[in-house]
């Protein structure tokens, strides 16, 4: 039987739970965030990564556009153990439905690069987080995106985030992964 969070994470994601959920498991982590943190996950999906940040004891709102429903996150999050500790809100990343300085930490793992205006999206974050808060992107490198496409087949390529958007006076932090690369975008006011 799962007992520790990244088994519990392989067991209700495959590969995909392996891989960038035990990543975001490793980034939200690093955040040290405060028990009652208020986070954000961005691109529902199939609910790993709102799975991951609840197997670190935090409560998280998820959201994906209205009626896009990618995958059984509910499924998972209950086999999971965690689906009182997700709340789930329909939004589009580059229009969110939230005040300006609300979260914590802005958690997005394997979506931004299926999103028709990642720029869009940067700015929302950048707008919607706290001062002190910490935005934290999963991404799939070159590497990840050709082990989905080994498994999966066709597939967007890889977004390296750096080159999207300026994000002054918020800098990037970059941990490159064996398949997927983790970017901690914070205010430069603030350290
Ligand atoms: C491959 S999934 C990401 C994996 C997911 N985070 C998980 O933990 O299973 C891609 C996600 O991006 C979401 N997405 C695409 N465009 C979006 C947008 N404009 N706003 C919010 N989410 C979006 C999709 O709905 C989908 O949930």
């Amino acid at each position: 039987m799962a007992s520790t969070p990244a088994e519990v994470l392989a067991d209700v994601g495959g590969n995909q739970g392996r891989t960038m959920g035990v990543v975001v498991l490793d980034a939200v982590q690093a955040m040290e965030l405060p028990e009652e943190a208020s986070i954000l996950d961005v691109g529902t999906g199939n609910g790993i990564v709102a799975i991951a940040i609840a197997l670190c004891g935090y409560k998280v709102t998820t959201g994906e556009p209205e009626g896009v429903n990618w995958g059984p996150w509910q499924e998972n999050a209950e086999k999971a153990g965690v689906a009182d500790m997700i709340s789930f809100q329909p939004f589009d990343a580059a229009a969110m439905p939230f005040d300006d300085g609300t979260f914590d930490a802005i958690v997005a793992g394997g979506s931004l690069h299926h999103m028709d205006d990642p720029a869009a999206a940067l700015r929302e974050f950048i707008r919607c987080i706290k001062p002190t808060g910490t935005i934290c992107i999963v991404e799939p490198n070159e590497a990840g995106v050709a082990r989905i496409i080994e498994d999966r087949g066709e597939h967007p390529p890889p977004l390296d985030l750096r080159e999207v958007i300026d994000v002054k006076p918020h800098e990037w932090t970059v941990i490159a992964g064996e398949t997927f690369d983790t970017y901690f975008l914070r205010s430069t006011e603030n350290m």
